[in-house]
């Protein structure tokens, strides 16, 4: 599979607004590519991102992701297939907080119906990729902001996602765990993840990732990847 995600023509308009929040859009994102989404607020960066996780259907077009056309799948088929191979991360982490750093992690790959026993060792290569075995038995509440954005990235890699979907993940970081998720990131599209990163942070975008699209009004004002088709 070359594409990991590719959208034809798709637009999103919501109930009460008169222009689409989105698009319309063509796009493709190839295996292996880092793709930084950037854009002012209310540029549809989110909406983009919701497109392609499956949380939102577009208006019009046709979304296909990890080659699975998704935008027809029904509810229950769209959570199976997001748990499956999509892994996603968010500003404010999402994570159980009555739930150990390893039981966060391991959570949904047991939700895949992966053994105990592999998912622990999965959570545990992860942790030690990612510099937080030291926490494995911790609770999230205890662990930095920047600690705990690498749980809800072990978390979100644990099923060995073919696209990693990261929403402003330093959103809400002091300046020093901000600049560890980037180096995380980095790490992660070096080591080949596919990675979709929403961002308004321009510093972010140009450390991590390998393409840069700008949003302005819902169409891409600039791709720096127009030119390329690998
Ligand atoms: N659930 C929604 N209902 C109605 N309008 C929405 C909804 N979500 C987003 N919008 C609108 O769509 C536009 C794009 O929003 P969004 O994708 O969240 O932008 P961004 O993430 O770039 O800040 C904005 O004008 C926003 O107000
Ligand atoms: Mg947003």
């Amino acid at each position: 599979m070359h594409q990991v995600i590719e959208l034809e023509g798709v637009a999103k308009r919501y109930d009460s607004a008169d222009a689409p929040a989105l698009g319309p859009l063509t796009l493709s994102v190839a295996k292996g590519e880092a793709l930084a989404v950037t854009g002012p607020s209310g540029s549809g960066k989110s909406t983009l991102l919701n497109l392609v996780a499956g949380l939102d259907k577009p208006t019009s077009g046709a979304v296909t992701v990890a080659g699975r056309r998704i935008d027809q799948l029904s509810e229950h088929a769209l959570a199976r297939f997001r748990r499956e191979h999509i892994g996603m991360a968010f500003q404010f982490f999402n994570l159980l907080d009555d739930l150990t750093v390893t039981d966060n992690i391991q959570l949904p790959a047991q939700l895949t119906g992966t053994s105990r026993r592999s998912a622990a060792a999965r959570a545990g290569e992860l942790m030690e990729m990612l510099g937080i075995q030291k926490h494995a038995r911790a609770y999230p509440g205890r662990l930095s902001g920047g600690e705990r954005q690498r749980v809800a990235v072990a978390r979100a890699l644990v099923n060995r996602p073919a696209l990693l979907l990261a929403d402003e993940p330093t959103g809400a970081l002091d300046t020093s765990s901000g600049h560890d998720v980037r180096d995380l990131l980095t790490d992660l599209h070096r080591a080949g993840q596919t990675i979709v990163l929403v961002t308004h942070d321009l510093t972010l975008a140009q450390a991590c990732a390998s393409r840069t699209l700008h949003l302005v009004d819902g169409h891409v004002a600039l791709d720096s990847h127009a030119r390329a088709v690998r």
